[in-house]
C-alpha cells in the first residue's frame, strides 16, 4: 500500500506506539486523525506533525463510549470524505497478577477497550470503507494472544478475542475490498509495556515497534508478529506443549517480579 495521501485513524495516538506510528506515517505522506481519551497530549502529537510539515487532526475519543466513537469518527469523514486504514491500537496491558487475586471487573473493563473498542471502531467506520470501495482495519494485538502467558489472563483472552473477532470478519468480508490485518508489536518500553518485567533478550522503543507497523502496510502483510515472535508462533504449530511451557517460565517469573516490586517493604524487625 502506498501511503501518501492515505486518510489513516489510529486510535490510541497519545503516546507509546500509537504517537510513534502516527508520527512515521505522517511522513510517508499520510493524513492522519488521531484519538485517545486525553486530549492536550494528542494535541501536542497532532501539532509536532503538523510542525514537521505532515498533516494530523485530533480527536479526543473513548473507545469505551459508543457515543464518542461515532462522533469522532463522523468528525473524520467531515473533515476528509473517506477513511482508508483505521488502526485499532487503543489499550493498555494492565498490572501483572494472579486471576484469583485480580477484580472480575478488570477483566470486563479489559474487554471494553480491545475487544469491544475495536468492534465499536470498525462498525463505526466500516460502512463508509464499503461505500468508498476499500479500506483496511488493523487490529493491534500481541504474541500473547495466540501463545497465553500466565499472569495475564485477562489480556491474553481480550487480544484472542480481537483476533477471532478479525478471522471471523475476515470470512464476511472476503467478498468485499476491505482487508483486515493482525499486527503484533515486540515487548516495547511505553508506559504499557514497563509494566510488564520480562526477561527477554531485547526489549523494542516505540519507534521500532512503529516502523514494524509502517512496514506491515507498506507491505501489505496480512498477519504479522514483529521483533522475531513469528518464530513462537510457528514454534506454537509444532509443539504446543513447548510453546507454552515457554510462556509459562516468562510469565510466571514476571509476575512474581513484578508482584514483589507492588508489595510493601517489610518494615524492619521491632518497630
Ligand atoms: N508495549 C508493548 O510491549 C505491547 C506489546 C504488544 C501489544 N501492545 C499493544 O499495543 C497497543 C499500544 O500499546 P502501548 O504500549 O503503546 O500503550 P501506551 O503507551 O500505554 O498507550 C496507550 C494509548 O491508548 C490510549 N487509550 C487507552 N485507553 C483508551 C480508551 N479507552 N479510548 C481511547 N484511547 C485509549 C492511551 O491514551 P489515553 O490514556 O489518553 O486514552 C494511549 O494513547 C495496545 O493495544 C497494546 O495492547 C503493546
Amino acid at each position: 500500500m502506498r501511503l501518501t495521501d492515505k486518510v489513516i485513524f489510529i486510535t490510541g495516538a497519545s503516546r507509546g506506539i500509537g504517537a510513534a506510528s502516527a508520527r512515521q506515517l505522517a511522513q510517508r505522506g499520510a493524513r492522519l486523525v488521531l484519538g485517545a481519551r486525553t486530549a492536550a497530549p494528542l494535541q501536542a502529537v497532532a501539532d509536532d506533525i503538523r510542525d514537521a510539515g505532515g498533516e494530523a487532526l485530533a480527536v479526543p475519543l473513548d473507545v469505551t463510549d459508543p457515543a464518542s466513537v461515532q462522533a469522532a469518527v463522523d468528525v473524520a469523514l467531515a473533515r476528509y470524505g473517506r477513511i482508508d486504514v483505521l488502526i485499532n491500537n487503543a489499550g493498555n496491558g494492565g498490572a501483572l497478577g494472579f486471576l484469583l487475586d485480580t477484580d472480575p471487573d478488570a477483566t470486563r473493563a479489559m474487554f471494553e477497550v480491545h475487544v469491544f473498542g475495536a468492534e465499536r471502531m470498525t462498525r463505526a467506520v466500516l460502512p463508509a470503507m464499503l461505500a468508498q470501495g476499500g479500506g483496511r482495519v488493523v487490529n493491534v494485538v500481541s504474541t500473547v494472544g495466540y501463545v497465553p502467558m500466565p499472569g495475564a489472563a485477562a489480556y491474553c483472552a481480550a487480544k484472542a478475542a480481537v483476533i477471532a473477532l478479525t478471522e471471523a470478519l475476515r470470512g464476511e468480508l472476503a467478498d468485499h475490498p476491505v482487508t483486515l490485518v493482525l499486527f503484533s508489536p515486540p515487548h516495547t518500553q511505553t508506559e504499557a509495556g514497563r509494566d510488564w518485567p520480562l526477561d527477554l533478550p531485547r526489549t523494542f522503543q516505540p519507534d521500532e515497534a512503529a516502523a514494524a507497523l509502517v512496514a506491515t502496510l507498506q507491505r501489505d502483510r496480512r498477519d504479522w508478529l514483529a521483533g522475531g515472535n513469528q518464530t513462537l508462533l510457528w514454534l506454537q504449530r509444532i509443539s504446543p506443549r513447548w510453546a507454552a511451557g515457554i510462556m509459562r517460565g516468562i510469565g510466571l517469573d514476571a509476575t512474581r517480579k513484578a508482584l514483589a516490586l507492588k508489595a510493601p517493604a517489610l518494615a524492619p524487625p521491632g518497630t
